[in-house]
C-alpha cells in the first residue's frame, strides 16, 4: 500500500494504480500477445462462426484437447447453415470424447437461432438470450468478433488480476471471484481493441502467469504486478480449496452373441441424453451385495466437476427377460457408429481387447 506524502486522504491501492497506469500495462500486454501468441486455428482467419465454435469447446477444456475437435468439426460443419442442417446424432459423434455434451446440443440449437434471424446479434446481452451463451461466452464473442468494449472474466483472468493487485480477498469460490473482478476486469480493458485484449488475458493466464511456478521473468507486465513485488505471486488468488465429494460406481460388463450391453440415456436427460455408456448395476436391477459377488475386471477413477468417482467394472451374466428401460445390445459394428461418452469408448476399447465377446 503507498501513502499520499501530503495528507491521508486518498490511498492509492493496487488496484487503483493499475487503474491509473492502464494505458502502460494495456500496451505491454498487446504487444506481447501479437508478438509471442500461440497460431491458432480460430485466430487465423477468423470468423463468427470459428469464434462461437472455439469458444463453446473451450468451456472447461484445455486448448490442447479442443485442437484436434476444432478442425474436425470445420471440416463436417463449416458454417451455421451446415451445422443447423445436421442431425443431433451426428453433431454429438463430432463431440464425443470432449466431455460436458450439453455444449454440442447448445450449440446444434443456437446454429438454428442464428440461420433463422436476419443477421446474428450483436451486443453480449443479445448473445446471453442465446442456448449455452453465458457471460463470459458473451463477452468473449462479441470482443472478439464485434469489437465491443467488455471484459472477459474467467479462473485465468481472475488468476491475473488477483496478482496485479495483490488481492488477497478469500473467495469461497471461482464465481464469486468472478463476479468480484467483473469491474476491474473492465476498467483495465482496451478499449481500442477489446478482442485481442481479452485473448491477451487469457493468453497470459494460460502460458506466463501459471497456477504453480508462473513464468514471472518473461511475463510482459511483470512491472505493474504486485503480487511479485511481493515475491509471491502464487499466493493469489485466495480461493476455498473445492469440497472433493467421494462417489462409487458399479458397472456391468455383460455380453451376449457377440453383443455388449449398453445403456442410453433418453432423449431428455440433462447431461448424457442419447449418450451410450456401460450400464450401473442400478440399470439391471442389481443390488450392492449381488454386484460385489461378481468378477471385477477393472476399476477407473475420473473426476467431474467437485466429484471423484471410482467405477469398478464387473462381469455379469446377461439379463433374463424384457431389457429394462435404456439397455441395449450393440454389436461390435455398431459400438463403431454409436456415441460413447469419451471415457466409456476409451474404456470399452481396452476391455473388448481383454474380455472380448463368446
Ligand atoms: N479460452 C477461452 N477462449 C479462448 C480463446 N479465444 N483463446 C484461447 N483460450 C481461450
Amino acid at each position: 500500500m503507498v501513502f499520499c506524502a501530503f495528507s491521508c486522504h486518498f490511498v492509492a491501492t493496487p488496484s487503483s494504480l493499475l487503474i491509473t497506469h492502464k494505458t502502460g500495462f494495456q500496451g505491454a500486454l498487446l504487444d506481447w500477445f501479437r508478438a509471442h501468441q500461440r497460431p491458432l486455428p480460430w485466430r487465423d482467419e477468423p470468423s463468427l462462426y470459428k469464434t462461437v465454435v472455439s469458444e463453446f469447446m473451450l468451456q472447461q477444456t484445455q486448448v490442447k484437447t479442443v485442437l484436434p475437435y476444432f478442425s474436425r468439426w470445420l471440416a463436417a460443419f463449416p458454417d451455421f447453415c451446415t451445422l443447423a442442417a445436421a442431425s443431433e446424432e451426428r453433431v454429438l459423434k463430432h463431440w464425443e470424447g470432449l466431455g460436458y455434451y450439453s455444449r454440442a446440443r447448445n450449440l446444434h440449437k443456437l446454429a438454428k437461432v442464428v440461420v433463422a434471424m436476419p443477421t446474428p446479434p450483436q451486443t453480449p446481452a443479445s448473445w446471453q438470450e442465446l442456448p449455452g451463451i453465458g457471460p463470459y461466452t458473451a463477452a468473449a464473442i462479441t470482443s472478439i468478433s464485434f469489437n465491443v468494449p467488455t471484459a472477459v472474466v474467467d479462473g485465468n483472468v481472475v488468476r491475473v488480476l488477483t496478482r496485479l493487485t495483490a488481492n488477497a480477498t478469500s473467495f469461497r469460490d471461482s464465481a464469486s471471484a468472478v463476479k468480484t473482478l467483473g469491474p476491474l476486469a473492465n476498467a483495465v480493458l482496451n478499449p481500442d481493441f477489446p478482442g485481442d485484449h481479452n485473448q491477451a488475458m487469457m493468453e497470459l493466464g494460460a502460458m506466463v502467469c501459471l497456477r504453480q511456478n508462473p513464468l514471472c521473468t518473461v511475463c510482459p507486465v511483470l512491472s505493474f504486478c504486485a503480487a511479485s513485488k511481493r515475491g509471491e505471486p502464487e499466493a493469489f488468488p485466495c480461493l476455498a480449496p473445492k469440497q472433493i465429494e467421494q462417489r462409487a460406481v458399479a458397472r456391468v460388463w455383460c455380453l451376449r452373441a457377440g453383443k455388449l450391453l449398453l445403456h442410453r440415456a433418453a432423449a431428455g436427460a440433462r447431461r448424457l441424453a442419447n449418450l451410450h455408456e456401460l450400464p450401473t448395476a442400478a440399470h439391471l436391477g442389481l443390488t450392492a451385495a449381488v454386484i460385489a459377488k461378481t468378477p471385477l475386471i477393472a476399476i477407473k477413477k475420473r473426476g467431474i466437476t467437485r466429484y471423484a468417482i471410482t467405477e469398478s467394472i464387473h462381469v455379469v451374466s446377461p439379463p433374463r427377460g424384457r431389457l429394462m428401460q435404456g439397455l441395449v445390445w450393440v454389436s461390435a459394428f455398431e459400438l463403431e457408429a454409436i456415441t460413447l461418452s469419451g471415457p466409456h469408448r476409451r474404456w470399452v476399447t481396452e476391455l473388448i481387447k481383454k474380455h472380448p465377446a463368446p
